[in-house]
């Protein structure tokens, strides 16, 4: 049954004292009757997440998957498109940290033990927030360094033709430069706007002088009949596909709050669905890489970028999946690439990052990164340039953010933090107690008008206006 939205804000208030709400809904794999492109469990996950965020008492979110993410080398990912879940979470965790609690992946076969792990997990309040239960034990999931010194494989060679989705947008075309210099002999770029899509015939003309032969397909990766028939025209023809990349996809922000199912459908789609087509046509020997696009966003999350997060983190399971039968798979989590020559984050302004210690990548780099996840055949890589003194402390000021804690530069800035502390939280919370309400407001306001009145090089806290917001006194 869907309880909605609205059905689980009634539930909760009808039982106030409860404390945690612990999620299966992710279990239930079927496609949602009005969504078909979501799974019935992440509709309602969706859902559950926008009461909850509505509520007004502490209570603390999880969501469980089962045997749905690569947490250990013999996982075989049975369950792929529960994962969608973890984006979802990661984006509710920065959206809502005073609510959340975390991802829990349990085992296929679940048994009283792993109970008891689970129960664990659940009253540790360590802050570990994605976690994966095997036989073993419980794993901590973490991000680490992948040293960029060597190339230790071949370098990528391929032949044939090499199918690229979102063909005719940015990222696509830098790839498929490079792909001209490994060996693809045609290329088969598609997209819903085909050849009507700006730049298309460049592009073209661009590969063809390199000594490819390029078709432009207009090709919804969503609809499986006009794929799967793209796919068995070009084999026709010759020469066979040997290279899968999976680059269509479509990036709209947007509050969790603020959800649309039906148009979050739309945005997650390309992923959600079109990857699942891509998997289920190359179900087969032969590819010299089939390569997935997904986003940093699906790998420590991003505020409002629920669809976007939640396409992009099934695609880390479908490519598992994909190696535990035996098939080529990789997926790369990019940061933001610049968009000087087109590409989805032509909109986003550097200053909006850099702020937050995240940098667009030079797309040379980020072609050097594709042409090493390639010869090292790799399974994972993100790729992405960050400045970690300036992101850890934003995105570790709600809560520990334990992913990144084996990354020696983020260890590096926490500890610095720890040795930092100067006990004014103590002593600000021992000023304010016995204030009454309103002269608490006024002692913590006077206190922000001093910082920033330091901050800006003011010589008086009077410099500061107080009903006026903080980025038009000067702060970003
Ligand atoms: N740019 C970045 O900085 C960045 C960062 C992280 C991850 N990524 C990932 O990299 C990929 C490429 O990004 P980009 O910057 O090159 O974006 P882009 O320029 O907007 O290109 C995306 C392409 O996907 C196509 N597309 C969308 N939905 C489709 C569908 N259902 N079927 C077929 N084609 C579809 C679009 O064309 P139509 O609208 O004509 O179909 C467009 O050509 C995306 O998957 C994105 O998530 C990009």
């Amino acid at each position: 049954a869907d309880p909605g939205r609205q059905r689980v804000g009634e539930l909760l208030g009808e039982h106030p004292d409860v404390a945690g709400v612990l999620s299966l809904l992710a279990l239930d794999e079927r496609p949602h009757p009005e969504h078909p492109g979501l799974s019935t469990g992440l509709v309602l996950n969706v859902k559950l997440m926008q009461a909850v965020g509505e509520w007004e008492e502490p209570v603390t979110v999880w969501l469980c998957t089962q045997d749905s993410v690569s947490a250990a080398r013999a996982d075989r990912v049975s369950h792929a498109a529960q994962s969608s879940s973890w984006g979802l979470g990661l984006v509710f965790g920065l959206e809502y940290p005073q609510w959340w609690g975390g991802l829990v992946d349990l085992p296929e076969a679940l048994g009283a033990r792993d109970i008891d792990r689970l129960a664990g997990v659940l009253g540790a309040g360590d802050h570990e927030d994605q976690v994966a239960i095997r036989d073993g034990g419980v794993l901590l999931r973490r991000l680490r360094r992948k040293p960029l010194a060597h190339e230790s494989g071949q370098p990528f060679r391929t032949s044939g033709t090499a199918l690229i989705t979102g063909g005719t947008g940015g990222l696509a075309a830098h790839t498929a430069r490079w792909l001209a210099t490994c060996g693809v002999e045609h290329f088969v770029l598609t997209s819903r706007s085909g050849t009507k899509a700006e730049g298309a015939r460049e592009i073209a003309e661009e590969l063809e002088a390199l000594g490819a032969r390029v078709t432009i397909a207009a090709c919804d990766v969503c609809d499986y009949d006009a794929l799967a028939r793209l796919v068995e025209q070009v084999e026709a023809d010759g020469p066979p596909i040997r290279t899968v990349v999976h680059t269509a996809g479509v990036g709209v922000l947007g509050s969790l709050a603020d959800v649309d199912l039906a148009e979050f459908e739309a945005e997650a789609s390309a992923k959600l669905v079109g990857t699942a087509h891509l998997d289920r046509l190359f179900d087969r020997a032969g590819l010299d890489a089939f390569v997935l696009y997904s986003s940093v966003a699906a790998v420590w999350g991003a505020g409002e970028h629920a669809s976007y997060s939640t396409g992009n983190a099934y695609l880390d399971s479908v490519t598992r999946s994909r190696r535990a039968r035996g098939l080529a798979g990789t997926t790369i989590a990019w940061g933001l690439w610049s968009a000087d020559d087109g590409g989805m984050a032509d909109k986003v302004e550097a200053d909006s990052l850099n702020w937050r210690g995240l940098r667009f990548m030079n797309p040379r780099t980020a072609v050097a990164g594709l042409r090493q996840a390639l010869a090292d055949d790799e399974e994972f890589l993100a790729v992405a340039e960050v400045d970690w003194d300036l992101f850890v402390p934003v995105f570790t000021a709600a809560r520990p953010r334990p992913l990144l804690h084996d990354i020696p530069e983020v260890r590096a800035v926490l500890d610095a933090d720890d040795g930092d502390d100067t006990g004014e939280d103590d002593s600000l919370r021992e000023r304010l107690r016995p204030l009454p309400v309103e002269d608490r407001r006024i002692a913590l306001r006077d206190l922000v008008r001093t910082h920033a009145a330091t901050v800006l090089g003011h010589p008086s806290p009077d410099a500061i206006e107080d009903a006026r917001p903080l980025r038009d006194l000067g702060f970003d």
